[in-house]
């Protein structure tokens, strides 16, 4: 046996540990997870390339995650194919949605409204999911409409078909 071993270790040496580390590699790749969307969603603050009348231009995210654009108030999102651009405010009272990375949920601080990367509303006072913004894809670019806004109670059909897919 080549390695130290470790006698409270069920995995012992580091060629057992690495034939380990790829059978579950290999097993994560079988079931046709994406590694981009198991990991954490990274967050960042952004901006539009350019703003013209109310059509902000965002370059497309490379991978999953999401961007904060507080000058347009737009969070742009990227998340299992699709993307997403959603109004900054909480649809309950206007509070400015925050990402809570331990959860990976939206998360409103007024009254604790919780919604899923795509807007899906889970639990608190709002009653409705995020509101979205009208989006379409321009190349490698995404046009976001500010002025344009589906919200879900209103308008399901709408905000159901405001994204762009990958
Ligand atoms: S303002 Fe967001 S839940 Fe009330």
């Amino acid at each position: 046996m080549s390695g130290r071993e470790c006698g409270a270790c069920p995995i012992e040496g580091r060629r057992e540990f690495l034939r380990a580390a790829a059978s579950l590699l290999a097993t994560f790749a079988g079931l046709g997870a994406s590694p981009a969307v198991a990991e954490a969603l990274a967050i960042r603050p952004g901006s539009a390339l350019r703003v013209r009348g109310g059509n902000a231009t965002y370059p497309i995210p490379d991978a999953d995650g999401a961007m904060i654009d507080r000058q347009e108030q737009v969070i742009l999102v990227r998340f299992d194919g699709n993307l997403y651009a959603f109004n900054l405010s909480c649809p309950h009272q206007n509070t400015a949605l925050k990402w809570e990375a331990k959860d990976q949920r939206f998360q409103c601080p007024k009254h604790k409204s919780r919604y899923q990367p795509d807007g899906t509303f889970i639990s608190g006072r709002a009653t409705r999911g995020m509101d979205r913004l009208a989006i379409r894809r321009a190349g490698e670019t995404v046009v976001v409409d500010v002025d344009v806004m589906f919200e879900e109670d209103k308008d399901p059909a709408g905000w159901a078909a405001a994204k762009v897919t990958l």
